[in-house]
């Protein structure tokens, strides 16, 4: 069975090929390596012994979409990763950010409407939560108010999905809310590679203990939280991958309950940014060097997610610890710029 994977080569992307290969299906590719490198195409072989078809385009092109699914009419089931995802950035790019991830979405899923149907998995995000009332997040909590362009396009990307399911009840759709991904695939031959600085917490680290970054500042030891720093729910990327194998199957094998359907995908325990930091020193044997400076606006002070929903429905659950996560960010960090 033929899947379409864009943004197959990068980070979550590139773990869930992987996946999908391990559990037998044809996976197509589109990158247009814009976040990404021709490289991981070996890694993903390395592991699986198998080279997923590859079509280098930039989905922003609507002729080259519809091409692409002319090429490949076979497609039964979509998995769309690709997106823009640097909030800052779209803070100051707005419009690229409303094209990418709103403008491709809909190119995809006109493309899905014409087919007459398939299954859709799409990647959201806990950030369309904000700072919850209640821990740990169900998936019935309210969206609040986005704090950036990008966090817009997660909430409204959900919404174009859910008004197109209403109308369209051939098109299955599964939107996947990720808490914090995190890790590699244990391998070392696929895993996260940020462009310049990085935006997240775990490479921040591990680029720091490999000497690339001099310090990790951690942003307010004055929060109301145990250690007094922040929490999230960090999650071992191959335990994230799994699960958009498992919303995939429930699609195809017409188990969905509704045609558009909203799981979070988290672990459930959430760990303090202190607590990553120890984490790191435990499983590289190196002391971070880090320094506690000032809050940083717009961050939330606790989010983890209750993942009993996917747990029960979709019969999955994360397995992998924070040290197992960190043990694999780390041996990563060290093959790519050891
Ligand atoms: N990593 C996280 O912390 C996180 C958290 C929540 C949600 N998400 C979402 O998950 C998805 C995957 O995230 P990721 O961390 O793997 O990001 P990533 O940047 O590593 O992967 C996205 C891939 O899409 C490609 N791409 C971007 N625009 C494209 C276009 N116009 N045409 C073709 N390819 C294009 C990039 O080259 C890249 O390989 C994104 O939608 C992101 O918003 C990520």
């Amino acid at each position: 069975m033929k899947i379409l994977v864009t943004g197959g080569l990068g980070f979550i992307g590139s773990h869930t090929v992987v996946e999908l290969q391990n559990e037998g299906f044809e996976v197509v590719v589109i990158d247009n390596l814009s976040n990404s490198s021709i490289d991981v195409l070996d890694g993903i072989e390395a592991i699986t012994g198998k080279r997923p078809i590859f079509e280098e385009l930039d989905l922003r092109e609507k002729s080259k979409v519809q091409n692409f699914f002319k090429k490949h009419s076979d497609v039964q089931g979509v998995i769309h990763f690709s997106a823009s995802k640097a909030v800052g950035e779209s803070v100051e790019k707005p419009l690229l950010y409303y094209e990418n991830n709103l403008g491709v979405l809909v190119y995809i899923l006109q493309e899905l409407k014409k087919k007459g149907g398939a299954s859709f998995i799409f990647s959201s995000s806990c950030t369309v939560y904000g700072q919850a009332d209640k821990m740990p997040i169900t998936e019935d909590a309210p969206v609040k108010p986005a704090e950036s362009p990008y966090g817009n396009t997660k909430q409204v990307g959900e919404e174009i999905i859910r008004d197109t399911c209403k109308v369209n009840p051939d098109i299955k759709a599964i939107a996947l809310r990720y808490f914090n991904p995190i890790g590699a695939h244990p391998s070392a031959n696929i895993g996260e590679l940020p462009l310049g600085v990085p935006q997240n917490l775990v490479p921040y680290i591990t680029q720091t203990g490999v000497g690339l970054r001099e310090q990790l500042s951690v942003f307010g030891d004055d929060y109301p939280t145990p250690d007094g720093t922040c929490i999230r729910d960090y999650i071992h990327v191959v335990d994230l991958a799994k699960a958009h194998v498992k919303a995939l199957q429930r699609l195809l094998n017409d188990k969905n309950e509704d045609n558009y359907e909203v799981f979070n995908l988290g672990t459930g325990t959430g760990s303090s940014v202190l607590e990553v930091i120890h984490s790191f020193e435990r499983v590289s044997g190196k002391k971070l060097n880090y320094k506690i400076v000032d809050r940083r606006s717009g961050d939330v002070i606790q989010a983890y997610a209750d993942t009993s929903k996917a747990n029960e429905v979709l019969g999955w659950k994360a397995e992998s610890t924070l040290d197992e996560a960190m043990k694999s960010a780390w041996e990563w960090e060290k093959k790519v710029r050891g």
